[in-house]
């Protein structure tokens, strides 16, 4: 039944006004459609960037619409798709003809006709997405809804439009698409959808790693990720996604020994890091912290389940699991990999009684990334003996207040060598030669391990020992000034 609703509420900004009369002057009919829609209803606070659908072409409108706009603003025309942007202050508009589409079955590059709006709301991945608000006239902000997405909205439900295994099969990225909105909306993706997900699973491979990514971010960023990976796991997607994490499903058990299952384990991390952080990357870094422990597992008859050295392994999977996923190979997967790599190092420490050579070493090498670090070790504790956690976070509390007295005092954290190379080369009228490496190694070693402050003064000492022990003999200059 064609609802009779208005929702002019929606479309308070002028821009909307003046969408709909250059509409009227093209003699087409223009809708806002998607995602600016459903986030009004959901009153997720409004959308910034606004899809609208012409009955015409999309491109004219968008030219017609930038000419009554003061500003005059640039129109990006995508000729492919037949669609066509524009920025009108803090807005993205983004205009497309309504189209019925068809999809070629090895692409997701629609083959597209001209269609009337249900044509293009048929094509829409969801019942909630293709919800539309006119902008003409009398008509002005009346709804229209063929599919039911208001009520899928109100039982919060992911729906198709079409039959599913035809929507999904269209756009294979609409799967995982189905999967973060449900994690992103808290709603539930009905039985056949899911059904269909699962069976389709194969077709994820016609879509790009770029677009995978984006919509992996957009499960990683929500509050409870767990929900999405867990869906991403069901459907049996994670495992073309990434199959590293799947790999650490399972619990073993060899003489009554049995470990922990590390894919559920890993699911509670990001969920416990997520409740401490909005940061993708260390959310990243949680999602990833274990994975070099599948291919690491051993069972010895004396220490049990071993995992030696999954850290380091773990982090040289992460950069091939960046590249393969065409996440950015800079700053971020080094920030990762490093995380990775250095998971297990408060653990040990906070087992250990807590000196403070131990915690200027961690400084040293986890640098910026300490208190993430920190965090990731505090997510990590998913023990459910309430006296064991207790004692962990109480531990990791001691390891945090000492990285804090240690750091005031000494300085690490972006750790430079107090004495230079070319002041070294100086006092001992050396060439550039090894020997400079080995006194520069041995200061920070020293200041390390807590045996000279981390000053110029004791450093220059140190240096003039350290050369004399090693058979440099000092420039005369050298030795006068640091008797
Ligand atoms: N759409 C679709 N199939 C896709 C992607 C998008 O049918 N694979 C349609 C949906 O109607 C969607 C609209 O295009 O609402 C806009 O897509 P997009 O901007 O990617 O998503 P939004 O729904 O706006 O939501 P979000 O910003 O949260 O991604």
């Amino acid at each position: 039944m064609p609802s009779e609703k208005f929702y002019t509420e929606a479309l308070e900004n002028p821009i909307f006004k003046l969408i709909g009369e250059a509409a009227g002057q093209e003699g087409i009919q223009a809708y806002v459609i998607g995602g600016y829609v459903r986030d009004f209803f959901l009153k997720r606070g409004q959308k910034k960037d606004i899809d609208v659908v012409a009955l015409g072409s999309g491109i004219r409108l968008a030219k017609a619409v930038a000419a009554k706009l003061p500003e005059k603003p640039k129109v990006t025309v995508f000729r492919n798709f037949g669609t066509a942007m524009l920025k009108h202050g803090d807005l993205q508009l983004e205009f497309v003809g309504a189209r019925k589409e068809s999809y070629n079955r090895d692409s997701r590059k629609p083959v597209v006709e001209d269609g009337s709006l249900e044509d293009d709301q048929n094509r829409r991945d969801f019942t909630i997405n293709a919800l539309a608000l006119s902008l003409q006239g009398d008509s002005f902000g009346k709804l229209s809804d063929p599919f039911g997405g208001l009520a899928d909205l109100e039982r919060k439900c992911i729906r198709t439009p079409l039959e599913p295994s035809k929507t999904y099969s269209d756009d294979p990225l609409r799967m995982i698409r189905a999967i973060r909105f449900a994690a992103q909306l808290q709603f539930e993706i009905e039985k056949a959808s899911l059904e269909a997900i699962s069976g389709q699973r194969n077709r994820l491979k016609i879509v790009s790693n770029e677009r995978i990514t984006e919509e992996l971010h957009k499960i990683l960023l929500t509050n409870q990720p767990s929900v999405g990976l867990e869906l991403l796991h069901r459907t049996g997607l994670l495992n073309l996604i990434i199959p590293e994490l799947i790999a650490l499903k399972g619990i073993e058990e060899i003489e009554g020994q049995r470990h922990k299952d590390n894919f559920w384990h890993t699911l509670e991390v990001v969920d416990n890091i997520s409740r401490a952080t909005d940061d993708l990357w260390l959310r990243w870094a949680a999602l990833l912290h274990d994975i070099g422990k599948a291919p690491t597992k051993r069972f010895d008859k004396k220490a049990g389940w071993t995992f030696h050295g999954h850290e380091y392994v773990g982090s040289k999977m992460v950069y091939k699991l960046f590249k393969r996923l065409k996440l950015p190979l800079n700053e971020k997967l080094k920030y990762v990999q490093k995380l990775v790599m250095m998971s297990s190092r408060p653990i040990v420490l906070a087992n250990d009684y807590v000196t403070d050579s131990a915690v200027r070493r961690l400084i040293f090498d986890a640098g910026e990334a300490i208190e993430d670090l920190m965090t990731l070790c505090e997510a990590d504790i998913t023990t459910k003996n309430p006296k064991k956690q207790k004692k962990y976070l109480r531990n990791f509390k001691l390891v945090r207040e000492k990285i804090k007295e240690v750091e005031q005092r000494d300085h690490i954290r972006n750790f430079q060598p107090p004495v230079s190379g070319e002041e070294i080369m100086k006092a001992f009228k050396l060439k550039p030669s090894r020997e400079i490496g080995i006194i520069k190694d041995a200061i920070k070693e020293a200041i390390l391990d807590g045996e000279i402050p981390n000053e110029r003064e004791p450093a220059l000492r140190f240096m003039l020992k350290k050369g004399m022990e090693i058979g440099l003999t000092p420039a005369a200059e050298a030795t006068k000034e640091k008797k």
